[in-house]
């Protein structure tokens, strides 16, 4: 089982739906994401991607055996916050508890650091959810702090997890 990340193709329209077409996964990202997600959805989010020519989005597919099964994406932040990213993932849920995420992790974390300026990466996790704050954790992140009632999901306030990775 090789597992790596890759820039999303246009051949991977169906397996972008099946892993983001679950209503486990959607609970825990932000509002805004399409469900269910169309092949016109999933098409013009894959052809975005393909289409970056900034330094502030890096967009990857998680691949196993180079079949894309989850979605990796680091967004920088501006003004003073601008050497700072915020990292979002998920994962096909029939591939979940095989340590894949946490590989995916490290292996954009190293990328990023190794290819942009960036010196930060953070997530933030809803406190409620335990295997993202653990894949953070074993990914080599550390937690700041808890933000308390920092986000309101499926009308419910949220505590959110403030996980960093500072480049050595
Ligand atoms: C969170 C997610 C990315 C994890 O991916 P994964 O590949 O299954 O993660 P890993 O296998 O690398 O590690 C999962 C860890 O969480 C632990 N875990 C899972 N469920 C848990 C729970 N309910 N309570 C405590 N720990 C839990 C596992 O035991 C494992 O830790 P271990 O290796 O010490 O045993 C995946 O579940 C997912 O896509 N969830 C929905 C979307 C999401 O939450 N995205 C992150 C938003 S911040």
């Amino acid at each position: 089982m090789q597992i790596s990340i890759r820039t999303w193709e246009i051949e991977d329209v169906p397996d972008f739906i099946t892993a983001i077409n679950n209503e486990k996964v959607l609970d825990n990202l932000r509002d805004g994401i399409p469900y269910p997600c169309t092949e016109k959805e999933a098409t013009a989010f894959i052809e975005a991607t393909m289409n970056l020519d900034d330094d502030t989005r890096y967009l990857f597919a998680i691949t196993c055996d180079n079949k894309a099964i989850g979605s990796m994406g680091v967004f920088r932040k501006d003004n003073v916050h601008r050497l700072t990213a915020e990292m979002g993932y998920y994962l096909a849920e029939s591939y979940w508890g095989k340590g894949i995420t946490t590989t995916a992790i490290k292996l954009t974390c190293t990328y990023i650091f190794e290819n942009t300026d960036i010196i930060r990466i953070f997530a933030q996790p809803y406190t409620n959810n335990k295997a993202s704050c653990r894949v953070l954790e074993k990914a080599g992140f550390k937690n700041e702090g808890t933000m308390r009632q920092n986000a309101i999901k499926n009308g419910q306030l949220m505590d959110m997890e403030m996980y960093a990775l500072i480049k050595e």
